[in-house]
């Protein structure tokens, strides 16, 4: 990906982050919305769907499939299939860079009748799917990656699925959406038992779709066979994108930032704990549910920060946040630690290496461990150093590190940022918006 490579962020240091903003749709949920409709029975609207790269690959996929997708105004109107109403698409689906399209559609098609064939980019043809194969293949699947455990993944239909009792090595939403998805097109009960809590938006949305789900001690299930029905879904604002702008008032003493209708599903909410830990304030205000989902307005203001260690039972909660996080800790007093994250090396990027070369060149002191970062924060009176940080193609690192133009003293270059676009479309006029004097730049 030459191309996307040469795609660059120029951030000048200063500004102070200020306004009201509302973010674009959650990703997760996103993703969730487009593959429930397309198997569900009737129509679906979708209000405030993402339309970012990852989750326009979801629904490719099912357009392929012979799903209708249809726009009206910014309604996204999909005609379900049906549970069995899915067609073969002739060639590989590609995902790009998604991981979450890739893993819970490697469940979904493995209970349909036809073969499939999964792809995506180099980040995602690197990716661990070994996590999803294991599991459908216990349930009778036929599945198989490529050198064992890579993308491209083969899926054979036709295969009758079993239910099983799954218990993931590690807490990740994305193995257990897989495998409940699995299960819907299973004999008898599939169930999930997660070493930690991990997000939970496909439990919710398969409620909201009118599935039966069972809890059982630390596990959650379903029977299978159930069949979905679509209605009207409302897409909160995304935590994890308004999450960078929560960065940037917090790393701005006497900034604010209102970020508005933002989800604060509490699977998921682990940034506001760590942040607010830190010494940044967060106000959550006209808290309400929507679409099964809660939401908040969130006001943030920046202040002295402290640098902390971090509880790792906060890690799935907070799984994506950590680049944003880093930056903060790079501004705070003291060191902030973090343990037990291996699972930030099987990101878009290695996260612990990446950002730990970012933070160093521009002037954080940093030690890296296996699952880890530890990060000597410079205080109130810290600015980055000018200078260039390769994202590796990393929606997040490089969204993260663009933020750090608040408390700079010198213009920072953020190379191969093409990907921003998979989660949050429209970043550099919103951040521009925010205060953030960025350009984008090719070559
Ligand atoms: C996601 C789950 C998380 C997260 C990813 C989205 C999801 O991955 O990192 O960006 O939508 O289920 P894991 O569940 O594999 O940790």
């Amino acid at each position: 990906m030459k191309h996307a490579a040469r795609h660059s962020f120029l951030v000048r240091p200063g500004g102070r982050p200020r306004g009201e903003l509302r973010v674009p749709g959650d990703k997760s949920i996103s993703h969730r919305a487009a593959m429930l409709a397309a198997i569900a029975d009737g129509e679906t609207r979708v209000h405030g769907f993402l339309e970012g790269a990852d989750c326009l690959a979801t629904l490719r996929v099912f357009e392929a499939m012979g799903v209708t997708v249809t726009r009206q105004g910014g309604v996204l109107c999909i005609a379900g299939a049906g549970r069995d109403g899915l067609r073969p698409v002739a060639g590989a689906l590609d995902l790009g860079n998604s991981g979450t399209s890739m893993r819970l559609l490697a469940g979904l098609l493995a209970g349909q009748a036809f073969d499939s064939v999964l792809t995506g980019d180099a980040s995602l043809r690197k990716r661990p799917m070994g996590r999803v194969i294991e599991p459908l293949r216990q349930m009778g699947a036929d599945i198989a990656g490529e050198a064992g455990d890579l993308a491209p993944l083969r899926i054979r239909g036709g295969r009758s699925l079993r239910g099983i009792r799954y218990r993931p090595p590690v807490a990740s939403a994305q193995v257990k959406s897989c495998v409940l998805l699995a299960g819907l097109y299973a004999d008898g009960d599939t169930a999930v038992v997660e070493p930690a809590v991990s997000r939970d938006h496909t439990e919710r949305m398969l409620s909201a779709f009118g599935v039966e789900l069972f809890r059982d001690g630390d596990a959650v299930g379903l029977r299978g066979g159930q069949r979905l029905t679509g209605g009207e879904l409302r897409v909160p604002a995304d935590l994890s994108s308004a999450t960078f702008f929560m960065l940037a008032a917090a790393i701005v003493p006497g900034a604010e930032v209102r970020l508005t209708g933002v989800g604060v599903n509490p699977t998921r909410d682990g940034v506001i704990a760590i942040l607010r830990a830190m010494g940044v304030g967060i106000a959550l205000e006209n808290e309400r549910t929507e679409g099964g989902e809660p939401v908040a307005d969130l006001r943030v203001t920046g202040g002295a920060l402290r640098g902390i260690e971090i509880d790792p039972a906060l890690v799935p909660l907070a799984i994506d946040e950590f680049p944003a996080v880093f930056v903060a800790a790079a501004c705070a007093e003291g060191d902030t630690v973090l343990r037990g994250a291996a699972e930030l090396r099987v990101k878009e990027s290695d996260r612990i290496a990446v950002m730990a070369d970012g933070l160093a060149a521009l002037g954080v002191p940093v030690e890296v461990y296996p699952d880890g970062l530890r990060i000597r924060g410079g205080g109130a009176d810290f600015a980055f150093d000018g200078g260039e940080i390769d994202s590796h193609g990393d929606h997040r690192i490089a969204m993260a590190f663009a933020m750090a133009g608040f408390r700079a003293r010198d213009t920072i270059a953020i190379r191969d940022c093409a990907n921003v676009a998979t989660s949050f479309p429209g970043f550099v006029a919103m951040a521009r918006e925010a205060g953030l004097s960025i350009e984008e730049a090719n070559g």
